[in-house]
């Protein structure tokens, strides 16, 4: 396996193969923690890895150079999947100071027992001469938590980007050119959708920053290298941080006994005669993360729900809530939905979407017991709006 990004920078990271949740996110195709050495004049070691596999990174640390060497830490970010690991490297490692953001400092502080840890505290602009090398640093406030920055090393045009520009996936190849770019691409998208959605401007932010950079390589801190492909993955995130749409509905249901489900499918039939690609979402067995996914470029939804004890099913519940969370820009919808008796699922729904910023495009679509053929007609034209909608915010 090639680790070698430039002369003596190097990969040592762990390979999670296994992962398939990784805090509710879904993660098929494994993860990825990265960390990475620079040996020059002084060593840096670039972020460490998860908890259990400490012993992972500095076996990989030591085999390129003796621990006592190491002369700093760079903790980019402090969420534990990436400093899970400092208190064994700060440990393992007597003559490294940890280098971060004072808020950083205050988070990792939170998290460990910290007595005896050297710091230098940094801010965007401040810089550590390695040699040959120096390291530049960039706060990025939100990329993904308040306390993350980036690291450059002008001298390589090396950016090294934290969660920005990560995938979750595991793979036995480094870099984007080693691997399908159309899977790290949808698997760039998936950690977007379901990690830092909410954080478009502060991302874009970030995008312009980064502009400034000359860059010839981003390694962040999950899944490949860019290397080949940075204009592509920039570009991407440039559509993403405004949650640009496609001509897109999706049409997201629970059903009990498959009236709301074929009230889903005359959306679906209704918004797919008018010209829009649509897509029919069971919320039971689509899981959280693809929904997320799935809703980054959307353009319009229609949300349906059958009724459970006056109110909306569970599963919906939680997908409106994920989605309420993760604030995606710029969206059209309704509610619908089936009951039997009194006030149901459909009006459930369409309180809890008027909470989550979307414009709302029609009165809730309801029916009692089985949809008959005018309430099914009825989808079809809304169907037809939510269309409409797609095709005209797309362009
Ligand atoms: Fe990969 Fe925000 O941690």
């Amino acid at each position: 396996m090639n680790t070698t990004l430039k002369p003596n920078i190097d990969w040592v990271g762990y390979v999670d193969w296994n992962v398939r949740d990784f805090h509710s996110y879904e993660t098929a195709r494994g993860a990825t923690y990265n960390s990475y050495l620079v040996r020059d004049q002084k060593t840096a070691l670039i972020d460490t890895v998860k908890k259990p596999y400490a012993k992972y990174l500095m076996d990989n640390v030591s085999a390129l150079t003796d621990l006592k060497k190491i002369d700093y830490i760079i903790a980019n970010h402090a969420e534990p999947d990436h400093a899970g690991s400092l208190p064994f490297a700060a440990a393992w490692c007597p003559n490294a100071t940890i280098v971060c953001t004072e808020k950083c400092k205050d988070i990792l502080s939170s998290y460990n027992d910290t007595s005896g840890w050297k710091w230098q505290v940094v801010k965007t602009g401040d810089s550590i001469s390695l040699g040959a090398r120096t390291l530049t640093f960039i706060e990025t406030p939100m990329v993904h938590w308040p306390e993350s920055m980036f690291t450059y090393v002008p001298e390589e045009k090396l950016l090294f980007s934290m969660d920005a520009f990560g995938q979750h996936f595991a793979s036995a190849q480094r870099f984007d050119d080693e691997v399908d770019l159309s899977v790290i691409l949808e698997e760039a998208k998936t950690y977007y959708a379901n990690i830092v959605m909410l954080y478009g401007k502060q991302i874009a932010r970030v995008l312009e920053a980064a502009s400034k950079l000359d860059i010839e390589m981003i390694a962040p801190a999950h899944g490949v290298i860019w290397r080949s492909n940075i204009d592509k993955i920039i570009a991407v995130y440039r559509k993403w941080v405004v949650c640009q749409a496609v001509p897109k509905v999706l049409v997201v249901y629970d059903s009990m006994w498959e009236s709301t489900k074929r009230m889903g499918e005359a959306i679906v039939e209704g918004a797919s005669q008018a010209g829009a690609e649509a897509k029919l979402l069971y919320a039971r067995a689509t899981g959280l993360t693809q929904i997320a996914t799935e809703s980054l470029d959307a353009a319009a939804f229609a949300f349906g729900s059958s009724t459970l004890n006056q109110d909306m099913m569970p599963m919906m519940a939680a997908t409106l809530t994920y989605l309420r969370g993760l604030k995606p820009t710029g969206k059209a919808a309704f509610a619908f939905g089936s009951t039997g008796w009194g006030k149901g699922g459909a009006e459930a729904v369409d309180e809890f979407i008027k909470t989550m910023k979307m414009d709302i495009l029609r009165e809730p679509l309801k029916c009692k017991w089985l949809p008959d053929g005018k309430v099914l007609a009825e989808c079809r034209e809304a169907g037809k709006l939510l269309a409409e909608r797609a095709l005209k915010v797309t362009g």
